[in-house]
């Protein structure tokens, strides 16, 4: 890939805190990881849905969406998959500037690309959520046939079989799927947003 030359940064005359403003909410990302099948478009849509019908503009971004799209080029090797959260990450910064609350779904494996997605943005800016579930329980699951397509080797590098998965270390929030039910874990998500006032 070649880069850019001669390009100049432009500032918009209407600012991320005149936006802030406007919509009467902070702009921030939800960042979900977790395996393949563990519920991390359902749980975010289901906080988008909360959001959406608190006055609160979200919207979500999730792992096979993107990929018919902006990153219909990338595959799952740990290249692709790095190259994929990088664009994520960059385009979750747009919406944050354009004012709205972002709400990511991607498996995003590997905790130096989610760091730096995190370091993308400000302090308040970016909540990484931890979709916490079993590779036992997200494989008897296996709402798209994955795992099963996986284990007998029809899928290469997937997650959790033949690529890895790095749990996150210190996310500002863990839910548990396998424990608790979808309800049940968005209020646990909104309770965190409502204690940390990103919630209004
Ligand atoms: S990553 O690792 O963050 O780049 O992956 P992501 O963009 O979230 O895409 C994950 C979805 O792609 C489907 N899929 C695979 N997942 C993991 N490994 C392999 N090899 C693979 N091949 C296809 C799968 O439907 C994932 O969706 P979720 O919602 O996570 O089940």
């Amino acid at each position: 890939m070649s880069q850019s030359t001669n390009i100049t940064w432009h500032d918009h005359a209407v600012t991320k805190k005149d936006r802030r403003e406007k919509n009467k909410h902070h702009s921030y990302v939800l960042w979900f990881t977790g395996l393949s099948g563990s519920g991390k478009s359902t749980v975010a849509n289901a906080v988008a849905k909360k959001l959406f019908d608190d006055q609160t503009n979200s919207y979500v971004l999730d792992g096979d969406n993107i990929r018919f799209g902006i990153n219909k080029d990338l595959g799952f090797s740990d290249e692709d998959r790095k190259e994929n959260i990088r664009r994520i990450g960059e385009v979750s910064k747009l919406f944050v500037d354009s004012g709205h609350v972002v709400l990511t779904a991607f498996i995003s494996p590997f905790r130096e690309d989610r760091d730096r997605v995190r370091a993308l943005l400000e302090e308040n800016e970016f909540i990484e959520v931890y979709i916490k579930c079993s590779i036992e329980a997200c494989e008897a699951r296996d709402p798209k046939g994955l795992y099963e397509k996986a284990r007998k080797g029809i899928i290469k590098d997937f997650t959790g079989i033949s690529s890895p998965y790095e749990e996150p270390l210190h996310p500002e929030i863990v839910v548990d799927t396998e424990k608790y039910s979808i309800d049940e874990c968005v209020e646990q998500i909104v309770q965190y947003l409502k204690e940390k006032e990103y919630y209004i």
